[in-house]
């Protein structure tokens, strides 16, 4: 969720106005996608590189996602969405953890769709952690060569399927340490609309671009 800076900039306003607004693009997006029909979204909110922000900023993005879990999760329960944030969640606060574990909880049945929001997250971070976990299961047994479907098994996202359609915006052309796994074949798209000006519409348009998309898989046809 790219551009929450620039947003605000350009609004003579401080980032955090901008990480504000971006917060009500989740809320949006989120109930386009329901309705659509998708089963899987998943945000990336902070990275394992973002706690080099100034201070202010990430403190003040660590209450914006206490603040959040506290607001929404009456409403996610009503419209049916599975919330879960994965990253290396012992990292934050005990208080934020004991929220973050309530809010899971509390979502966990719900069949709609499910909200990934990515938080103290690194694709590479992750794929470390799966290896570790991984070695830390065979310690008593050997079994054998590590497989693809191993690592998949032991990765934060273990439970969902690859991501079809990865959404970058900001016109930022790189991948910037997200989901460095589960992308292998994701159709990327990118658009200029900074993360706060993202809405419905612009899902819309990035939903019907993927749509015009050939997916081979690395095959032929
Ligand atoms: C939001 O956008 C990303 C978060 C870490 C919440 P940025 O804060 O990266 O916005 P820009 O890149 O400065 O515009
Ligand atoms: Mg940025």
């Amino acid at each position: 969720m790219d551009g929450n800076g620039r947003w605000a900039k350009q609004r003579h306003q401080p980032r955090i106005f901008g990480h504000k607004e971006g917060a009500e693009s989740v809320r949006h997006v989120l109930k386009a996608c329901a309705e659509l029909g998708v089963k899987y979204l998943t945000v990336y909110a902070f990275s394992t590189e973002n706690w080099g922000r100034p201070r202010a900023e990430v403190d003040f993005l660590m209450g914006l996602f206490s603040q959040l879990i506290d607001r929404e999760v009456t409403e996610l329960m009503k419209s049916g969405v599975k919330l879960q944030f994965l990253g290396r969640l012992h990292q934050f606060s005990p208080d934020l953890q004991d929220k973050i574990r309530t809010a899971m909880d509390k979502t966990k049945g719900n069949k709609r769709i499910t909200l990934s929001v990515m938080v103290n997250y690194g694709g590479r971070a992750e794929i470390v952690d799966a290896l570790n976990e991984i070695v830390e299961s065979r310690k008593l047994k050997l079994e054998g060569r590590i497989e693809e479907k191993d690592v998949q098994a032991h990765l934060y996202t273990k439970d969902m399927p690859d991501p079809d359609l990865l959404i970058r915006t900001a016109n930022e052309m790189r991948v910037s340490n997200f989901l460095l796994w589960q992308i292998a074949y994701a159709e990327i798209y990118v658009t200029e609309t900074f993360w706060p000006d993202f809405r419905r519409e612009q899902l819309i348009a990035a939903i019907e671009a993927y749509q015009k998309r050939e997916r081979r898989f690395g095959k032929l046809s």
